[in-house]
């Protein structure tokens, strides 16, 4: 399956307003010119901008008008993001030397400035979701999902556990969990801030958030995928780095993990097709962004 036109075209209008949003406006806010290098280098590296696009398309999807205020909010999920590649590729944690298709921000600025340029854009992130002429209600609500997603109940507890239990095997049902803390929260997030700005109705906060839930995990579980599959040229990043990580092709062999994305893609696909029967929203666009999920059966065989 290739990728869904209407994710195609999505992405061709909304990836470059997102990296010109993030290109235009980072450098106002940061003091310190070696910081202001660092902090630009990783954010502008480039990167699929995944989370704000399905914040954007959960607000088209609520028919929310986009207005720059939105934007701004929208955007700071990427600053918080790539925080969490720069942490993630430190020399104490999985230690890796290529991301984005650049060197990683330790091997150009050094490990103390990449540890810096990471907490200036987790800091920037909160900044950007208050600095806005956003409503307060609304600013409360996305700070609060913003922390819980990142920090200790989110992403940085499942970076915790990533280390923590490396050369550990943890059964499925705890593997899951280390995932939808360290990917899942932040996929989570992304859609749910669409739902906080695009106030959407009550009873379709659960189904779409359950969406995210399954795009999360299905993003982990591919990302495992492909650091036996992929290639650093096609991904910009090291690949056979996970022997002895968490991971679903370790625990599970290939077979076995793309088993489990596919009954987990299988499953959001079902969930929004129950969603559009029963609403009056159209889940299109959201389903098409499954279609990143490129699962060749030429792959199962290795
Ligand atoms: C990489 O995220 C880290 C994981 C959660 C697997 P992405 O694959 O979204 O990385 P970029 O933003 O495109 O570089
Ligand atoms: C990282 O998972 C998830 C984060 C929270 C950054 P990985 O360690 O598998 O991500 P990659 O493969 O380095 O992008
Ligand atoms: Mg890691
Ligand atoms: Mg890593
Ligand atoms: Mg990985």
């Amino acid at each position: 399956m290739s990728k869904d036109p209407r994710l195609a075209k999505f992405e061709s209008m909304y990836h470059p307003k997102i990296n010109q949003y993030l290109k235009d406006n980072l450098k106002k806010d940061v003091d310190q010119k070696t910081l202001n290098q660092a902090m630009n280098f990783s954010v502008l590296a480039g990167g699929k901008r995944l989370r704000p696009m399905l914040t954007l398309a959960t607000l088209k999807t609520l028919g929310a008008k986009l207005t720059p205020a939105k934007m701004k909010a929208t955007c700071a999920l990427e600053l918080l993001h790539t925080y969490s590649l720069i942490h993630d590729d430190l020399p104490a944690m999985d230690d890796d030397g290529l991301r984005r298709h650049k060197p990683t921000s330790h091997a150009v600025f050094g490990a103390g400035m990449a540890t810096l340029a990471g907490d200036g854009l987790l800091t920037l992130a909160f900044q950007w979701l208050v600095d806005n002429s956003l409503s307060v209600d609304t600013k409360v609500k996305l700070v609060d999902g913003l922390s819980k997603a990142a920090g200790p109940s989110g992403m940085v507890s499942g970076q915790a556990s990533d280390i923590e239990f490396e050369d550990h095997q943890l059964p499925l049902s705890r593997l899951k969990v280390l995932h939808r803390h360290k990917t899942g929260a932040l996929i989570h997030y992304a859609v749910q801030a669409g739902l906080i700005m695009g106030h959407a109705k009550k009873e379709l906060v659960k189904p779409l958030l359950r969406f995210a839930d399954c795009f999360g995990l299905a993003f982990q579980i591919y990302d495992d995928i492909l650091d036996v599959v992929g290639s650093e040229v096609e991904l910009g990043k090291p690949v056979g780095q996970d022997s002895g990580k968490n991971t679903y092709p370790n625990l599970l062999g290939l077979v076995g993990a793309y088993d489990q994305l596919e009954a987990v893609l299988d499953h959001g696909r079902r969930d929004l097709d129950d969603l559009n029967r029963k609403s009056s929203i159209d889940t299109g666009l959201l389903k098409s962004f499954f279609s990143y999920f490129q699962v060749k059966r030429r792959n199962r065989r290795r």
